[in-house]
């Protein structure tokens, strides 16, 4: 598998398996499954509600000698009410607990919005708090302490545009590694790309296949379908493979990392084998043209009414 080096000199393998939304029931067979074809890389988050199932699959695959710690990548993320500098490590302990791990490979700051401890997701404006009262630094400053004491190896984030990771380079002691955002080709990102890639941050696509088992609640009206896109479609009768397997192979392509969701065996490895496409220029040209800046995780969830997060102020 391919790897992409981190600007500490670690690597990351630039495929791996998504976990948003694989429910509990079936995540943990899916994560095995993963590991048993040759996954080296898992993403996690802590508000994904299913890091105790990962953490036994992770379990029962050393013990079975399937995978050893070693050798694979586990990337988690930092919740919004555990932005306080001396919460980010209390967070960081119970994925810890959670994955049953003593490490993570990379934690990332899940996004760039802040709640009160106590509060998971605000009903109002009451549960949030603003970013002059916890700032990104005072964050960072957080996962500093996380990789000083021995418990991340890497860290960065995710969510963030070129403006608040120039504030965090600009006045950190440990330089970002990551910004994980939503990327596809309706939302290519080409100027975030470049900016990372100018700072030697990688970027990880989440959501590469358009998402769609997102709740109800989340999505859109006539939302465009990108595994449906007629010239994803023809590219993927050319070469006898599937548009989602297309799409992994565009994001590897770009040099980015990339982390497609499923909880089926079947996808789980067709995703797998997307790896061993060759995508030529004329095919990569194409697919440049589909770009439309569309979001499909479009962060409205936190425009909470009279706080100081808008869609707007969260992408800017
Ligand atoms: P499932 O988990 O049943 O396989 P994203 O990674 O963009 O969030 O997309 C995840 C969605 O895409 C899920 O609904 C997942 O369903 C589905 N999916 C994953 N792999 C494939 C594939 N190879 N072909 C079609 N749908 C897929």
């Amino acid at each position: 598998m391919k790897t992409l080096t981190l600007n500490n000199g670690n690597t990351i393998p630039q495929f791996g398996l998504g976990t948003w939304k694989s429910k509990p029931g079936e995540v943990k067979n899916a994560v095995k499954y993963a590991l048993s074809i040759g996954y080296k890389h898992i993403d996690c988050a802590a508000i994904y509600g299913n890091e105790t199932e990962v953490g036994e699959a992770l379990k029962e695959s050393f013990a079975d000698n399937v995978v050893q710690r070693e050798d694979i990548f586990i990337t988690s993320k930092l919740w919004n009410n555990r932005h306080k500098k001396d919460d980010v490590v209390l967070g960081l302990k119970q994925t810890l607990k959670d994955l049953e791990l003593d490490y993570l490979d990379l934690y990332l700051i899940h996004w760039p919005v802040a709640f009160k401890p106590e509060v998971i997701f605000p009903e109002d404006a009451s549960g949030v708090l603003s970013l002059s009262e916890v700032p990104l630094i005072e964050t960072w400053q957080g996962m500093e302490q996380a990789v000083n004491q021995g418990l991340v190896k890497n860290i960065g984030v995710s969510n963030f545009s070129i403006k608040k990771i120039d504030n965090i380079i600009s006045n950190c002691s440990i330089k970002p590694a990551m910004n994980q955002v939503e990327c596809h080709p309706y939302l290519q990102q080409d100027e975030l790309l470049a900016s990372c890639q100018q700072n030697d941050i990688v970027l990880t696509a989440y959501s590469p296949l358009g998402s769609k088992d997102r709740p109800d609640s989340l999505k859109q009206k006539n939302e465009p379908t990108l595994l449906e896109n007629e010239v994803i479609k023809n590219i993927a009768e050319k070469y006898q493979v599937t548009t989602a397997q297309i799409l992994i192979k565009w994001a590897i392509e770009r040099g980015t990392v990339v982390i497609p969701k499923s909880v089926s065996p079947e996808r789980i490895k067709q995703n797998f084998e997307a790896q061993n496409i060759n995508l030529d220029t004329e095919d990569m040209e194409q697919i440049k043209t589909l770009n439309r800046n569309y979001r499909y995780v479009d962060g409205s969830f936190f425009a909470i009414p009279n706080s100081c997060y808008t869609v707007e102020s969260i992408w800017g």
